[in-house]
């Protein structure tokens, strides 16, 4: 008989995945990591620009001091990221959505990777990178090219939240009633540091989610997890 190689998912892990209907996704840069999407703690290469530390060029004060500063280094970001593809991360999870009656997609990242890779209706908390919004009538453009608003005429922004900004209105919610639905939540990707979206997972587990962390290191919430599949999202997620 041919030995066979023990598989890191759980049969407990296989009989949920295959009964759950509702199932929440939070996903972080580690998402991104296998497309060449340097992370924010991982030692990426993004965390000075021109001298300026990441949170102090990515700051709700920067747009008010020096809004094309702003910009430039967005479009240097956007530039780099012209040319990244989803990777088998994105793909898989892209596929869940047809495979559940309800799953919903939180993610961190601000890159549209997940879009790219074929999700939909994936809730943004932290915005998106290839969108701009108004400095004053909060409308969005998807517009790579304009720095002016159609509709009021003033300056547009990253439509991305900066440090010292809040969510986007609304987005938080919906994701906290998508983790309150959770019968199986997969954390995936994230250091889970920065609030609230490190909340979500340990709300889910409260209203009786089974919680599954994707990551190659341990996190702060890997003790809490009700499983830990320890490796790159690329490999893991695959074999679910
Ligand atoms: P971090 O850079 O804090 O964490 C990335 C996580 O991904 C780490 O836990 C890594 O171990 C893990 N990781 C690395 N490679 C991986 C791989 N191939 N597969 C799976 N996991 C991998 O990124 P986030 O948790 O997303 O906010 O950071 C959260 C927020 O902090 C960001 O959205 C950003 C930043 O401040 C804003 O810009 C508002």
């Amino acid at each position: 008989m041919e030995s066979q190689t023990a598989s890191p998912i759980s049969a407990e892990l296989r009989r949920r995945f295959n009964s759950a209907a509702r199932v929440l996704v939070l996903t972080g840069a580690g998402v991104s990591a296998e497309s060449g999407v340097p992370t924010f703690r991982g030692g990426g290469n993004t965390a000075v620009w021109k001298g300026m530390p990441f949170d102090v060029i990515s700051s709700a004060g920067m747009v008010e001091r020096d809004l094309p500063a702003v910009w430039e280094w967005f479009d240097y970001r956007r530039d780099l990221l012209k040319a990244v593809k989803p990777n088998a991360a994105h793909v898989t999870i892209a596929g869940w959505q047809h495979r559940f009656p309800d799953l919903t997609l939180v993610t961190q990242n601000i890159d549209g990777l997940h879009q790219k890779a074929g999700s939909h209706d994936v809730i943004e908390l932290h915005g998106n990178i290839w969108r701009a919004r108004c400095v004053t009538c909060s409308m969005t453009s998807e517009s790579n090219e304009h720095r002016a608003c159609v509709g009021c005429g003033d300056h547009l922004r990253p439509d991305v939240v900066l440090f010292g900004e809040l969510l986007p209105t609304g987005a938080y919610d919906r994701a906290a009633d998508a983790a309150l639905g959770a019968e199986l939540c997969f954390v995936i990707g994230t250091s889970a540091l920065v609030y609230p979206a490190a909340n979500l997972p340990v709300m889910a587990k409260r209203a009786g989610a089974y919680v599954v962390e994707v990551n190659p290191e341990e996190t702060p919430l890997s003790d809490f997890c009700d499983e830990v599949l320890t490796g790159k999202a690329g490999d893991i997620l695959p074999l679910i």
